[in-house]
């Protein structure tokens, strides 16, 4: 059995960044090809995204809401899991956390994905809430038999629906058992990174963990599918240096799209409302919307 909690290393990113890239195909994804077929609408493969860095406040949470959103507004079928037992993703889009209302009880083998598919106030866009409970689920998966792999499982006859193109899992600060479960479940891996001081470190660390999960056969099918640099303040030049060193790494990955520290960005989830509804024409939202568009085209995702 993979383990995943051996203490990670603290190495110098640049080495590292290359091996991982040597090591491992980064070819972008296209469209997979389709195993399974609905009777009523063409198959369309599910993608799925997880946001994941370590590192506590660098917008995963905001970019996981604002590209859903975004998506969703190009009417993407889209699924947002909020897989953080802080919850911040469920009340950034507004919905109330509820009893019984998360994946805690499907990783447990309790209950169907499907029962905790929640609306939003936004067409195209559904979420699956957290709820304090999936905090027990980190100890919990620890004393089960292939830990690793549960989300994996649960997330199957969701792809296997036809109901969703896109799942975006927004990931807690810390790479647990939740975290390594959607690096376990995921397509593609989108890194945020704020544009700030040891961002880089951060990166090399994520980096090596999922470079541990390949090695262990654990999901040989994901790729880094993107970096989003955030919180960007074009006044400091340490900002515009941390983007050019990490364009220099990883030039095929990093999107164009840089995210500008903006008040609005950080306001909207008090009001329960991704940033195109609370700001839709700020830079806040003129900045995830272009997130949104690069992702699109990257990845080949088109409305079903
Ligand atoms: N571009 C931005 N401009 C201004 N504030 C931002 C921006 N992006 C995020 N924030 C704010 O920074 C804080 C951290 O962002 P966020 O919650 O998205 O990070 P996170 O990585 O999900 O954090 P955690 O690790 O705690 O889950 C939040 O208060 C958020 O509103
Ligand atoms: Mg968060």
């Amino acid at each position: 059995m993979p383990s995943a909690r051996s203490p990670p290393h603290v190495a110098p990113p640049r080495p590292l960044i290359h091996h991982w890239l040597k090591s491992s195909d980064t070819t972008l994804a296209g469209p997979q090809p389709a195993c399974y077929y609905s009777l009523s609408l063409p198959f369309m493969p599910t993608t799925v995204f997880t946001i994941a860095n370590q590192k506590g406040g660098v917008g995963k949470t905001t970019t996981a809401v604002n590209l859903a959103a975004a998506l969703a507004e190009k009417k993407i079928h889209t699924l947002l899991i909020d897989l953080d037992p802080q919850a911040n993703a469920t009340s950034a889009v507004g919905v109330e956390k509820q009893a019984g209302k998360s994946l805690y009880g499907p990783l447990r083998g309790e209950g169907s994905i499907f029962e905790m598919i929640t609306p939003t106030a936004y067409e195209h866009l559904a979420l699956i809430p957290s709820e304090e409970d999936l905090a027990a689920a980190e100890i919990e998966l620890a004393q089960t038999e292939n830990y690793l792999m549960k989300l994996r499982g649960v997330l199957e006859p969701l792809r296997k629906s036809n109901g969703y193109r896109v799942i975006i899992i927004d990931c807690p600060p810390a790479l647990g058992l939740l975290s390594m479960n959607s690096l376990a479940a995921a397509d593609q891996l989108l890194i945020t990174l704020q544009c700030e001081y040891l961002a880089l470190e951060g990166l090399g660390q994520i980096l090596r963990n999922v470079e541990r999960l390949k090695d262990a056969h654990v999901n040989d099918n994901l790729k880094l599918g993107g970096v989003v640099m955030t919180m960007f303040d074009s006044r400091t030049n340490l900002a515009k240096q941390v983007v050019d060193e990490v364009k220099q790494h990883l030039p095929d990955n990093i999107f164009a799209t840089v995210i500008p520290r903006t008040i609005r960005l950080s306001e909207a989830p008090s009001f329960g409302k991704p940033i195109f509804a609370y700001d839709p024409n700020g830079v806040g939202s003129t900045a995830y919307r272009s997130l949104g568009k690069e992702v699109i085209e990257r990845f080949g995702l088109h409305a079903k």
